[in-house]
């Protein structure tokens, strides 16, 4: 491997300058979503204006305790409507932030109350929800940390949000091209600039045989990260906030998936004076995502494997008596929509491409004001089948409740709200309807949200 200092567009680099993301630890408070110039690329640059909450993007971190309550007073002083969807969180249905489906868009000047309890501990993150393509892609994100009972045995914890942004060299500005039918039709809107908390180059300083907490959060439009760790030994002990049953050795290369997390227990195995990495690997090598400066050796000796964290409440799945439903994937570039066209289902190719449509769920172009993909009962149990039959990965997020992965030899696996399907994968997932209300279920590529890949289920 080769730790190349990422070059930004093969121009000199100097240290970014942006301020750290403060922690917002109090239970209530604004959240102001608002325009404003950061220092993100490095200083050669110039600002780039951004739309973020409190000024920043990264936004504020909200940490509460598990079981608390959370209030924010949204007050939008962007030029354009907006809301806020607390991501992963099993949350009341009037709060869950879906502009189009269960609360109007906050119109620029007005504001919006968000008032909810947090059931489950864990790594969750909110974002606009209303044209998130854009939004999400201009800033408007931040961390939201759900605190366990009892402390974990770690030196250190540290929230990673790892975005892509696409920024024109030219202007420093970020590329304003939100809805490129390119971007829509392939494999979603690619940043060129990577970031961590906002920075190209986050470090952070640790001593040999600490202990870390890594809470991994990927923000971006639709990229999916590849990550490896080096000087750094440890586990995976949770998958979008929720406690693998067992802590899982992180042995290879591990993806992040637009809109998921992993919460990691790393050791420093790297020597005094030496870097450890977060990796990220992509066509172009690999670079460090995040580097740890090991300043000395720590006090204590390597720990023996963390125990697992505590399970969230969860129902248990009924499969005996399961529900089933499909949903079938298709579209895009190089997959086309033959196979729902030919049988008439489905418009023309032109009229779709022209309204920006390029995918289907179930032969049909997907939006959340059709009807749902499923009316169900409360505390029904479904087995929805994932069939990607496109030649893109795609990122399927259910929102309200978490699903169980079925493994390959039919076992319930992890739970996760995001589950990652390569171009022609197939996959169960496993949920308790246990959790009232209209749920968006899209894909978090969210180029692809806005051109077909969105559904929702409806719980009563
Ligand atoms: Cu994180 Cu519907 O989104
Ligand atoms: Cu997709």
């Amino acid at each position: 491997l080769t730790f190349d200092r990422r070059q930004f567009l093969a121009s000199g680099v100097a240290l970014a300058t942006l301020g750290p993301g403060g922690a917002s630890a109090s239970a209530s408070g604004v959240l102001r979503a608002g325009v404003s110039d950061l220092q993100l690329l490095p200083e050669d640059y110039g600002p780039t204006q951004i739309w973020g909450f409190d000024g920043r993007a990264p936004g504020p971190e909200i940490r509460v305790a598990q079981g608390t309550r959370v209030q924010r007073q949204l007050v939008n002083d962007l030029p354009d409507a907006t809301s806020v969807h607390w991501h992963g969180i099993r949350i009341d249905n009037a709060m869950d932030g879906v502009v189009g489906l269960t609360q109007e868009a906050v119109a620029p000047g007005s504001r919006f109350d968000y008032d909810f309890v947090v059931p489950d501990a864990g790594t969750y993150w909110y974002h606009a929800h209303n044209r998130s393509f854009e939004q999400v892609a201009r800033g408007l994100h931040g961390a939201l940390i759900v605190e366990e009972a009892a402390p974990l045995d770690i030196d250190h914890e540290e929230v990673l949000i790892l975005d892509d942004w696409l920024i024109d060299p030219e202007t420093a500005q970020i590329a304003p091209n939100f809805g490129a039918m390119h971007d829509l039709s392939h494999g979603g809107r690619l940043g060129n600039y990577i970031t961590t908390n906002g920075r190209y180059n986050l470090s952070k300083e640790v001593k040999r045989h600490e202990r870390l907490r890594l809470r991994l959060i990927n923000a971006a439009n639709a990229r999916i990260f590849q990550l490896s760790i080096e000087g750094l030994e440890g586990w995976v002990i949770a998958q979008d906030g929720m406690p693998l049953s067992q802590p899982r050795p992180i042995e290879d290369t591990f993806l992040l998936a637009p809109a998921q997390r992993l919460d990691l227990i790393v050791d420093v195995t790297a020597d005094a004076g030496e870097a450890a990495h977060l990796v990220q690997i992509d066509r172009n090598g690999a670079f460090s995502q995040v580097a740890f400066e090991v300043t000395g050796d720590g006090s204590r000796a390597r720990r023996p494997m963390p125990s697992a964290l505590p399970p969230n409440p969860h129902a248990t799945p009924e499969l005996a008596n399961a529900t089933k439903i499909a949903l079938v994937m298709e579209g895009g570039a190089m997959g086309g929509m033959s196979g729902a066209m030919m049988d008439g289902r489905m418009s023309p190719m032109q009229d779709l491409v022209q309204k920006g449509q390029f995918w289907a769920f179930n032969g049909a172009v997907g939006d959340m004001k059709g009807p749902p993909l499923a009316k169900l009962s409360r505390g029904e149990t479904v087995r929805l089948k994932l069939s990607n039959s496109t030649a893109f990965p795609h990122a399927i997020h259910l929102h309200g409740q978490h699903f169980l992965e079925v493994e390959l030899n039919g076992g319930l696996g992890d739970l996760r709200d995001t589950t990652l399907l390569d171009s022609d994968e197939t996959r169960e997932i496993v949920f308790v309807a246990d959790n009232p209300g209209k749920w968006l279920l899209h894909c978090h590529m969210l180029s692809h949200a806005v051109s077909g890949m969105t559904t929702w289920i409806d719980v009563a």
